[in-house]
């Protein structure tokens, strides 16, 4: 057992005078915030302390109609007709004003999904503002970016996002569209609705054309709504695996276009030769970052068997250092887990690697005891078979094997249903072109973990998903080029 380390940091809270929310968040629809026609209202909680934090208009039918209703009459008489370096300015301006107001967006952020303050502040918000730059700049050169092509846009888009990254999914969402000419009605998803209504907040503030954005709330059956109606032309969607089939199915023979980012269970491959302090860091930012509620987190672990005992010894005492508690205290390393459902399964898969005869190890942190927390995990004594390899936990939960060679470890990373990413670390160039080009994955990080870049395409392999979002591949996926 390693020791847990002897310090404690005073706490740094993040203070929250200078956040603004309303009593109740309605329907953003025709560029107003409008009640729904049922004018039924859903709480969302704070995960950290299980306390209400205010409540969201949940949208029906009718709403929905609505809110496709006004996206198309903007797209007809407004948005697909105005000069392309026009569109531009008004995406520049959503990203300047979400600058602007980074820290309340921080804050709310990790009130509402449980996140790290450090994360929401460092990662989510800067790079939610930097997709929407990234896409502002294409607005008017779409011509470079499908030379000798028309890039036209698709019309209106339904796009459905998850609770993991909720800022920065709406922007990956929104932003191409937009650059691109299409009208939007978006889905945040039912437990982190906030940062999308504060957003709708920015875009009225940029005097975004009624209708081009809209901003709808509510569980699977709002969901649904948006990828059944007839007059959608496009459904862009990231979350779990099982809900990315039952939109191609719904969608199949409609015509409408998808892009589909789903789930993960990405192999991180440490070599002998590698950095191997470098690498333990790297395998905490791959599996514990944010909670473990990453699509691409480095969940299965694979060592070269020299160094298995060294790399296990290093991240066991590393996890004894990382400090599990208020996500609004700048020192937390892992936050609350985003919701009861979300910890019921953590719970549920370490249940069951148990049973299927895994070894534990815990990091012996203190946790709350209100809300949902669940301590670093990893697993050895493991093996390709087994559930807890195979699936997606979506929690901070390791499971680590060994390997002799470089075919090994390839044919081992591959035995997977999903295909999203992956992480190598080597001294070796060559091994990192060997691995990033045998590894059926759309990004393979190397001496590195989670970085990423609106410039670049990310999306997966097999039931991974299908389409890619950010750079010019994620253009494409909003564009009919003629
Ligand atoms: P989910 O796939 O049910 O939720 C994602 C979004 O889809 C939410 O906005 C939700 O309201 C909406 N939705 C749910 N059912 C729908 C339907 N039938 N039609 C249209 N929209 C629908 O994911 P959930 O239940 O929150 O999490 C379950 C598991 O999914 C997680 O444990 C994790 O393994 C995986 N997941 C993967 C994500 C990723 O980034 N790839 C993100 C979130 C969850
Ligand atoms: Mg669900």
């Amino acid at each position: 057992m390693t020791k847990k380390i002897k310090w404690d940091y005073s706490p740094a809270p993040e203070s929250t005078d200078h956040i603004q929310l309303k009593d109740q968040y309605d329907l953003f629809i025709n560029g107003k915030f409008i009640s729904g026609a049922e004018e039924k209202y859903f709480d969302t909680i704070n995960p950290a302390t299980e306390e209400k934090i205010t409540a969201v208009a949940e949208a029906g039918q009718s709403d929905i109609d609505k809110a496709v209703k006004s996206a198309r009459k903007a797209y007809d008489k407004t948005w697909s007709k105005m000069p392309a370096k026009e569109r531009g300015k008004y995406i520049f301006r959503i990203a300047r004003l979400l600058q602007e107001r980074a820290r309340e967006f921080s804050v709310i952020e990790t009130i509402d999904g449980g996140k790290p303050i450090r994360e929401s502040r460092d990662v989510d918000v800067p790079l939610a503002a930097a997709h929407f730059f990234y896409h502002a700049g294409w607005a008017d050169k779409l011509e470079y970016a499908f030379p000798g092509r028309a890039a036209k846009p698709l019309g209106v888009v339904g796009q459905i996002i998850p609770w993991n990254f909720p800022l920065l999914m709406a922007a990956w969402k929104l932003a191409p569209a937009l650059a691109t000419g299409n009208t939007v009605v978006l889905k945040p998803a039912e437990t982190t609705p906030l940062t999308a209504m504060k957003l709708a907040e920015i875009i009225q503030e940029a005097d975004l054309p009624p209708g081009v954005v809209n901003i709808v709330n509510g569980a699977g059956d709002t969901g649904k709504y948006i990828v059944n109606h007839n007059d959608v032309n496009k459904i862009a969607f990231t979350g779990s695996t099982d809900v990315g089939k039952y939109i191609m199915k719904s969608v199949a023979g409609s015509g409408k276009k998808y892009t589909l980012e789903l789930g993960g269970k990405a192999a991180n491959i440490i070599f002998e030769d590698a950095a191997i302090d470098q690498a333990v860091e790297g395998i905490v930012n791959a599996i514990f970052f944010n909670q473990g509620h990453v699509c691409c987190a480095g969940s299965r672990l694979y060592v070269q068997e020299s160094v298995a005992d060294e790399v296990i010894s290093k991240l066991q005492k590393r996890m004894q250092s990382l400090i599990v508690g208020d996500p609004l205290d700048k020192n937390t390393d892992i936050g609350a887990i985003n919701s009861k459902m979300q910890l019921d399964k953590i719970k549920m898969y370490v249940k069951l690697g148990l049973d299927e005869g895994g070894s534990i190890y815990q990091s012996s942190c203190s946790i709350p005891k209100k809300g949902f927390w669940h301590a670093p995990t990893i697993f050895t004594d493991v093996s390709q078979s087994n559930r807890i390899v195979q699936e997606e936990i979506f929690g901070p939960v390791l499971a680590i094997q060994t390997f002799r060679t470089v075919d090994e470890v390839i044919a081992k990373a591959n035995n997977s249903p999903y295909g999203l990413s992956g992480g190598v670390w080597t001294d070796k160039g060559s091994k990192i072109f060997k691995v990033t080009q045998d590894i059926r994955a759309g990004v393979i990080w190397a001496n590195t973990f989670n970085k990423f870049d609106p410039a670049s395409p990310f999306g997966g392999y097999k039931e991974s998903g299908v389409g890619s979002e950010g750079g010019i591949e994620g253009l494409s996926g909003y564009v009919n080029l003629v």
